[in-house]
């Protein structure tokens, strides 16, 4: 190929990341990157170029042999497939920012790049601007990770910010994160955990050879938030993060979990503000390092799409080192036990989730809540009905011990 020939990408979606990455190309003219098509769904739907740069129909971009690089930025997973695993069946190479697709889809992308020799990358997805996936991937290929930690959603977080630091309602924060378009479009997979479980389920393939499905995670958000679980985080000194872990336990088990918990100004993740993201890599040998960047917006995650592009222009693809060296994929720690606060009206929850050493039961109106410990696998078979419960739990410390949280002496009965 001449390696000054303008490379053409076709595009699919112009929303908050296509025209990232779109209005990135315009500003960089240097680049030899050019949008030449772009696909959108909604031809009556006003947008920000003239309605010829436009197709509608996905086939004409996939049939396109001018196209050097498909880029897939819509945000609906399901269609998101279609075109992906379509455009990798005829061995294209092709940049996806969707996590829920890669999340859901991984072990069936791998088989289709073998199998047709397209090849799939896919930094944007997790963490916005933050390379994380190759970082994960490349620098830390042969030192084994005992732990990937950190604030995955840039919504909830600025969410939880706007609360923590400038006293505004959640709704209010919640509109401002949409209006700046670092939501997504049902703004319930940010607030929920589901958003911050799908990137979990991807760095997870990467930092420890297991690729995970989402099923196996338990996640929980801060959409049962309220201003008394706020009030206990401030009296035990402490903010509230939405924290995205998968960690082996001494027996070589791996324990991945969205929990929003309390986060103190001694934790990494207590920088971490407004839509910015932060993960934390803990080595074996180099110990925790903090990756800190905007996890959401148009533009830093329209540059990891870029650097993807550029990546895979030069011939790059995932070698997934740790998962094909990895011959006993490590099984859940169920038995795993975290302490967490867990405010409800339904008393029944505490049983239903085998909450132990129960401690600072307060009761408020109709509503309690109380300190306990709970395992992994009651967490994963009892989140479903936690969310139904419109109840709020999380852990007492992002590393999940709650050392720091006062406790009253004073033991109480729910019943
Ligand atoms: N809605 C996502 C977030 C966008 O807030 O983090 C980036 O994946």
């Amino acid at each position: 190929m001449d390696s000054h020939r303008l490379l053409k990408i076709g595009l699919f979606g112009f929303g908050c990341v296509g025209q990232g990455l779109y209005d990135i190309l315009s500003r960089e003219e240097a680049l030899p990157y050019k949008v030449e098509r772009i696909c959108v769904k909604d031809p009556k739907k006003l947008r920000p170029l003239p309605t010829e740069s436009f197709t509608y129909d996905p086939l004409e971009v996939l049939q396109d042999e001018s196209l050097d690089i498909l880029v897939e930025a819509i945000s609906d997973a399901n269609e998101a497939y279609t075109i992906v695993t379509e455009a990798l069946r005829r061995g294209k190479k092709v940049v996806t920012a969707n996590k829920k697709l890669v999340a859901y889809h991984l072990p069936e992308l791998l088989q289709l790049q073998q199998e047709f020799g397209g090849v799939l990358l896919y930094e944007a997805a997790v963490a916005g601007g933050i390379p994380i996936i190759r970082t994960v991937e490349e620098y830390f290929s042969n030192e084994p990770l005992e732990r990937v930690h950190g604030i995955l959603n840039g919504s909830s977080n600025y969410i939880l910010s706007q609360i923590f630091k400038l006293q505004k309602g959640y709704a209010e924060a919640l509109k401002e994160a949409q209006d700046k378009g670092f939501a997504e479009l049902d703004p319930w997979l940010d607030v929920a955990g589901a958003d911050s479980r799908h990137k979990l389920c991807i760095l997870t393939a990467h930092a420890f050879g297991r690729p995970i499905a989402p099923e196996e995670v338990a996640f929980f958000g801060i959409d049962y938030l309220s201003g008394e679980d706020c009030d206990f985080a401030k009296k035990n000194g402490s903010v509230i993060k939405m924290v995205a872990s998968a960690h082996l336990t001494s027996d070589g088990e791996l324990v991945p979990v969205v929990l929003p918990s309390l986060v103190d100004a001694s934790d990494d993740l207590f920088v971490v503000e407004q839509e910015f993201n932060g993960v934390v890599v803990q080595g074996a040998y180099s110990g925790a390092q903090l990756f800190k960047g905007r996890g959401a917006g148009g533009h830093p995650t329209g540059a990891a799409v870029l650097s993807d592009i550029v990546s895979i222009n030069s011939g790059y693809s995932y070698g997934y080192k740790k998962l094909h060296k990895t011959t006993n994929a490590p099984a859940l720690a169920l038995d795993f036990e975290f302490e967490v606060y867990l405010r409800s009206s339904e008393p029944d929850l505490i049983v239903s989730l085998g909450l132990t050493n129960l401690q600072n039961v307060q009761r408020e109106n109709d509503s309690f809540s109380v300190i306990g410990t709970v395992s992994l696998g009651n967490l994963i078979r009892e989140q479903e009905q936690i969310r139904k419960a419109g109840a709020y739990i999380m852990a007492l410390s992002s590393d999940f011990v709650g050392a720091h949280v006062k406790r009253s002496k004073e033991r109480v009965q729910v019943s």
